[in-house]
C-alpha cells in the first residue's frame, strides 16, 4: 500500500495526528491494519472495532492489540456484541470517528456523544443515513463523504468489489462459473465491476435495476436487463448490491430452481430476505463454511454468508492495492479535519478535490505509469471561447 507510505513518509516527523483519538469502525482486515498503522506513525491512538460481526480477521485484531491499539472486535460477534463494542470505542472519547456504514456515527448520534470534532464515513449506504441525518440537522459533527472521492467509488466499489465478490463465492462454493446465469440486482458502481468480473470468466449475466438510467446502461454495456420476478427461475447464483432492503423476497426465492445460489455483495444483510429464508424447511444445513442449504418448497437454496457481505466474509476484502486508495483519502481527509474543523459545519462534505487528485496521481507513480499533461497551447484552447 505505497500510497500510505507515502503519506507516512511526508508527515513523519511532523506528526499531525499528535494528541488526537481516532475512533475506526471498519472491517478488522490486514489492509485496515496499515491505516491504523499509518495513523499511529503520525502520532494518534486508536480504538477500533468491527463494521461486521463476522469479517474480522482475528490474527489481525491479535497483532493490533499487541501494537497498543484498543480493540474491540473478534469474528463471530454476537449482534449485543457488536454494538457493545462500539459502545467501547465510543468510552475512548474519539475526536474523529472513521466509520464504514455509519452504524459508529449513528451509536454515537443516539448516545449525544461529546468530544466529536468530525468524522468520515468510507460506504455509499453509510452516507445514505448521514445524509438523512443532515437532511433533519441532527449530525452532531461534520463528516466527510469518503465513499464519493473519486479515487473511492469508481475504483474500490467497482473493480474491488468486483474482484473480491467472485472471489468470496468462488471460495464458499468452488463453484464453476463459465456458463453459469448470474443475476446481478443493482448496476450502480458495485454492480458494474461484479458484471464486468462474471462476464470475463464466462458467466452468462442479467441485471436488475429500478433506475431506467442504469438499465439503459447495463444493456448497452452487453448485459441482459430483466425484471427479478421473470429471471429468478432461471438464475443459478444471485448477487445483490442495491443498498436498499428486502430485494431478494419470498416471491422470488419460491421460484428459483434447485440449488440456486444467494448471495449479498451490499454493506447490509437486509437485501435477501434472509428471515422468510430461515423460517423455511427447518434448521439450515451447512455444506461448506459460509454455505447454508435450506429446503423451499421441495428445493435446495444455498445462502451465502448468511445474508451478509460476501466479500469480507467467504474471501478477504478487497485487495491492498485498492484498499491503499481508499485508505489514503480517509487518512488524508482526517488530517484535512483536524486542520479545518474550526470552520467546518455539522454537515456532510466532499473529500477537498486536491486530496483526491493527488491520490489518484500518487497511484499512478506507485504503478510506475506516467501520463502526459496539457500543453500551453491546449491550456488556452480549453479556455477560450472562440
Ligand atoms: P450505487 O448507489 O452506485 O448503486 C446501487 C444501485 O442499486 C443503483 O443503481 C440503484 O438504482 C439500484 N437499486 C436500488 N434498489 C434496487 C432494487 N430494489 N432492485 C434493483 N436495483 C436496485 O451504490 P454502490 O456504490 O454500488 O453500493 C451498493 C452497496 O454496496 C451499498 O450498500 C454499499 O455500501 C455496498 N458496498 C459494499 C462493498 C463491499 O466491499 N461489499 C464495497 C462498496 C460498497
Amino acid at each position: 500500500m505505497k500510497i500510505l507510505d507515502k503519506i507516512t513518509t511526508k508527515y513523519r516527523k511532523t506528526k499531525p495526528l499528535s494528541g488526537c483519538r481516532l475512533g475506526f469502525c471498519l472491517h478488522v482486515t490486514k489492509e485496515t491494519s496499515v491505516l491504523v498503522m499509518a495513523a499511529k506513525q503520525l502520532g494518534a491512538e486508536i480504538a477500533i472495532c468491527s463494521a461486521n460481526p463476522l469479517s474480522v480477521q482475528d490474527d489481525i485484531a491479535s497483532f493490533l492489540g499487541s501494537e497498543g491499539v484498543k480493540v474491540f472486535a473478534w469474528k463471530g460477534e454476537t449482534f449485543k456484541d457488536y454494538k457493545n463494542c462500539m459502545k467501547m470505542v465510543l468510552k475512548f472519547k474519539p475526536h474523529i470517528i472513521t466509520d464504514d456504514g455509519a452504524e459508529l456515527h449513528v451509536t454515537a448520534y443516539r448516545s449525544n456523544a461529546k468530544n466529536i470534532i468530525g468524522g468520515t464515513e468510507e460506504t455509499t449506504s453509510g452516507i445514505k443515513r448521514l445524509k438523512s441525518l443532515e437532511s433533519k440537522n441532527l449530525l452532531l459533527y461534520p463528516v466527510i463523504k469518503v465513499n464519493d472521492a473519486k479515487t473511492k467509488h469508481m475504483f474500490d466499489n467497482k473493480y474491488g468489489t468486483g474482484q473480491s465478490t467472485i472471489d468470496g463465492i468462488l471460495r464458499s462454493t468452488g463453484i464453476f462459473l463459465a456458463g453459469k446465469h448470474i443475476v446481478i440486482c443493482g448496476y450502480g458502481w458495485v454492480g458494474k465491476g461484479l458484471a464486468l468480473r462474471a462476464q470475463g470468466m464466462g458467466a452468462i449475466v442479467t441485471v436488475t435495476e429500478v433506475d431506467p438510467f442504469k438499465a439503459l446502461e447495463a444493456q448497452m454495456d452487453g448485459f441482459n436487463v430483466s425484471r427479478l420476478s421473470k429471471v429468478a427461475p432461471q438464475g443459478d447464483i444471485f448477487i445483490t448490491c442495491t443498498g436498499q432492503t428486502h430485494v431478494i423476497r419470498q416471491e422470488h426465492i419460491k421460484k428459483m430452481k434447485n440449488g440456486a445460489v444467494l448471495s449479498n455483495a451490499g454493506h447490509f444483510d437486509v437485501e435477501i430476505d434472509i428471515n422468510y429464508i430461515y423460517s423455511q424447511g427447518g434448521p439450515p444445513i451447512t455444506v461448506r463454511p459460509n454455505v447454508e442449504s435450506i429446503t423451499i418448497s421441495g428445493k435446495r437454496i444455498f445462502l451465502l454468508s448468511k445474508g451478509r457481505v460476501v466479500n469480507l466474509i467467504g474471501a478477504e476484502g478487497h485487495p491492498p492495492e485498492i484498499m491503499a486508495l481508499s485508505f489514503a483519502n480517509q487518512l488524508l481527509s482526517i488530517i484535512y479535519i483536524l486542520d479545518n474543523y474550526a470552520e467546518m459545519r455539522n454537515k456532510t462534505y466532499d473529500v477537498p478535490g486536491e486530496i483526491d487528485y493527488n491520490v489518484a496521481k500518487s497511484a499512478l507513480e506507485s504503478m510506475n505509469i506516467k501520463i502526459d499533461s496539457l500543453t500551453e497551447r491546449q491550456i488556452v484552447y480549453h479556455s477560450d471561447w472562440q
